[in-house]
């Protein structure tokens, strides 16, 4: 049969990435050897694969192996979108019956041994926290879990906090681009995907990770303790009482800004917490990269230089979400 083999750095990114477009085959075990996994395939489609794994690693090709059966009865996966975040899979509801979705979520766990729980998306993110209400469906009646990625482990509440596992690959880009020494703020920090992977492949570096809920400030606390990282300080404030803070004034070699909805009426608390040439990774929802450009140049107050502008995801029928690296010049 067809198996994707790859790197066990990405195999469970990879895993969650194929699972939520219904191309693993779930009759037949996942099987590691030595630093590759290989993950049984339903789906033949070569160039959909190659694309689907392009963002997550270039480590993977597609090879002919046997692989062991499960035990367990016949796995019959029912095409539904779905997020998974550790061990909960979370199944966008929208045009399906109580039915389908009851049997989609009982075929989710029979078909994949490592999701223990199947809870129904109720809500869009929304608010000044960008949480998403979510009801149980089948498994474990739990909201909390542990999620993999890029070598860390984050801890959280997928219905309390925000989180998506789909900007992965994002997170792993920025921090490749920090240099030791820096000083980095991470605002709208969350439970701390970025602040934390970046404490952790950069501990010369120093972190501060600010987030208005509590919640997700006590995960990121809790999450910079799991990961042993010791140079992330996690501040639970409305970003603007950077604004009150002498210490923070110039501080910033690099601003993380990951609130798309509303990052341009937080340019002035970057302007204020930033070195004299810092750079800034702000992120948009905009119509196209002309438009997120626009957008940003006209509310930024000091010159700047762009460097990047590249879409990151989607997030309605017109507006993508884009991210635009620039530095002050
Ligand atoms: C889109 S989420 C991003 C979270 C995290 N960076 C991630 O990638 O998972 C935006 C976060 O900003 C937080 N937030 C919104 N307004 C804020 C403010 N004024 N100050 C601090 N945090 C804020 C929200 O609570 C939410 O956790």
């Amino acid at each position: 049969m067809l198996s994707l083999k790859v790197n066990k750095e990405y195999a469970a990114i990879a895993r969650d990435e194929l699972i939520t477009r219904g191309w693993v085959d779930g009759n037949y075990k996942i099987e590691r050897e030595g630093d590759y996994v290989f993950i049984p395939l339903s789906c033949s489609d070569y160039d959909a694969i190659e694309q689907a794994l392009s963002s997550i690693t270039e480590d993977f090709e597609i090879v002919e192996r046997e692989h062991e059966a499960h035990p367990s009865k016949g796995c019959n996966m029912i095409d539904v979108p779905l997020d998974i975040i550790g061990d909960i899979a979370i199944i966008d509801g929208r045009n399906f019956s109580k039915e389908e979705l009851k049997k989609a979520a009982e075929n989710l766990l029979n078909c994949h041994k490592h999701l223990k729980t199947v809870r129904l998306k109720e809500t869009a993110v929304s608010g000044t926290y960008r949480v998403r209400k979510t009801t149980y469906l089948t498994g474990e009646d739990k909201t909390e879990t542990l999620h993999k990625e890029n070598g860390i482990i984050l801890k959280l509440n997928v219905d309390k906090v925000y989180f998506s596992p789909r900007l992965s690959t994002e997170r792993q880009r920025i921090a490749s681009l920090v240099k030791e020494g820096e000083h980095v703020a991470v605002l709208f920090a969350g439970v701390g995907p970025y602040s934390i992977l970046i404490g952790k492949r950069c501990p010369t570096c120093k972190v501060v990770s600010v987030e208005i809920n509590p919640v997700a400030s006590k995960y990121a606390e809790e999450n910079a303790k799991l990961n042993k990282v010791d140079n992330v300080e996690v501040i639970n404030a409305d970003v603007r009482a950077l604004l009150k803070e002498e210490r923070f004034k110039g501080w910033a070699d690099r601003i993380v800004m990951p609130l798309p909805k509303d990052v341009l009426s937080f340019f002035d608390v970057a302007e204020y917490i930033a070195k004299p040439s810092a750079i800034v990774h702000a992120y948009i929802f905009a119509e196209d990269k002309e438009a997120s450009e626009r957008e940003i140049k006209k509310a930024t107050r000091r010159p700047i230089n762009i460097l990047l502008t590249k879409e990151v995801g989607s997030y309605s029928p017109t507006l993508s979400r884009w991210v635009v690296d620039f530095q002050y010049v």
